[in-house]
């Protein structure tokens, strides 16, 4: 009998810094106005220096292990979405798990922003084999240490956060639904070209400013607008619920236009696509759950509500997962 995963902790972490629209006007030749009326960004958030991924990925973990009220001998397993790991190797996991105290198997899953979607699938998959009871899955990103502060077409999306979810069998979901994708020829439309085995760090290759975040903008938002709502109602299908059952839809918060094109696509109320885009920019694999976390802690959502969260990323990649949420609305005073 195979068991099902609820989430039964979340957590999420930013950063203090903050890099405004007008700290940018500062630096690359762009405007507050530009900025908002083509992505929905004011702000966003800069890991401090000598805060790395597994910093912002610990604190994320430490806040939904508290909220699901588990000890470190308890999980299972941890699986960590990310594309701006601490170092190439070992796995910023690993680096996770011994500042957590925990015993159990850790690794990275590598799928951009869409990297929470894939590790939640991985952490639901694992409990639904009877291969582990209970899971932590994080996103967790640092891209802006990635990002080439003099190319003003990428250098105003990204920002730093990470966020977390304790996932528990049960014997009920949980997780209903969840659907993943892949298409690997469009790998060339966002990505950092060196500093792999492909393109190894060399003098020429830095003075190039290949191992800054490169992205086709017009390509990547077409293909988001494209593939995420057939991903959504792939995820809604497995179980049989409709767009219109959902309480919420939680797309990654890559460019307010995209999160629009989603909302008029499925066919669901604005109210009911949440966005937060304006003071957190593209956390990359951070983002849903850091939404998540908004929602809950603001009260915003009870239990039975069904949401919707959809990825979609470098890769190219994209995943969706429908989730009954099961815990009770946070008390104001928590
Ligand atoms: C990047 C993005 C915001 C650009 O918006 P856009 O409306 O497509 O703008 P364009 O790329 O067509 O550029 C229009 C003009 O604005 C300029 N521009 C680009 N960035 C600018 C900035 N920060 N400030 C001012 N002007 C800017 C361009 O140079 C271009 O000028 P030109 O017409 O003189 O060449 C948009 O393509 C996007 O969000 N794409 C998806 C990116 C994404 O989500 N990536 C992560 C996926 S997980």
């Amino acid at each position: 009998m195979h068991s099902h995963a609820e989430m039964i902790g979340v957590g999420s972490y930013l950063p203090e810094r903050r890099l405004t629209n007008a700290d940018l006007e500062g630096m690359v030749d762009t405007s507050d106005e530009w900025i908002v009326t083509r992505t929905g960004i004011r702000e966003r958030r800069l890991a401090e220096k000598g805060e790395s991924t597994s910093h912002l990925a610990v604190e994320a973990a430490r806040r939904a292990m508290a909220d699901a009220g588990v000890g470190r001998d308890e999980i299972d397993l941890l699986v960590l979405g990310t594309s701006s790991p601490d170092m190439i190797f070992p796995a910023t996991a690993c680096l996770v798990q011994a500042a957590l105290g925990l015993s159990c198997p850790a690794y990275d899953a590598m799928a951009a922003c869409t990297g929470f979607v894939y590790a939640l699938h991985a952490g639901t998959t694992a409990i639904e084999s009877g291969r582990a009871r209970t899971v932590l899955v994080v996103g967790a990103d640092a891209l802006t240490r990635h990002v080439d502060f003099t190319d003003r077409s990428t250098c105003v999306l990204f920002g730093d956060g990470a966020g977390a979810v304790v996932l528990r069998s049960s014997e009920r979901p949980g997780v209903c639904g969840i659907a993943l994708g892949t298409d690997g020829s469009g790998a060339d439309l966002l990505g950092i070209p060196a500093g792999g085995s492909a393109l190894p760090v060399t003098h020429e290759r830095i003075d190039a400013n290949l191992h800054k975040v490169k992205m086709n903008g017009n390509e990547v938002f077409r293909f988001a607008v494209r593939v995420t709502p057939k991903v959504a109602l792939d995820a809604l299908g497995q179980s049989g619920i409709d767009v219109g059952d959902l309480a919420y839809v939680i797309p990654h918060q890559a460019n307010q236009r995209i999160i629009d094109a989603i909302a008029e696509r499925l066919d669901i109320p604005r109210d009911r696509v949440f966005s937060n885009i304006a003071t957190t920019g593209n956390t990359s694999a951070a983002s849903i759950p850091l939404a998540l976390d908004e929602l809950y802690t603001s009260g915003q959502l009870s239990p039975g509500d069904l949401v919707a969260l959809i990825g979609f990323g470098a890769g190219l990649t994209w995943g969706a997962a429908v989730v009954e949420w099961t815990k009770a609305t946070p008390s104001k005073e928590a």
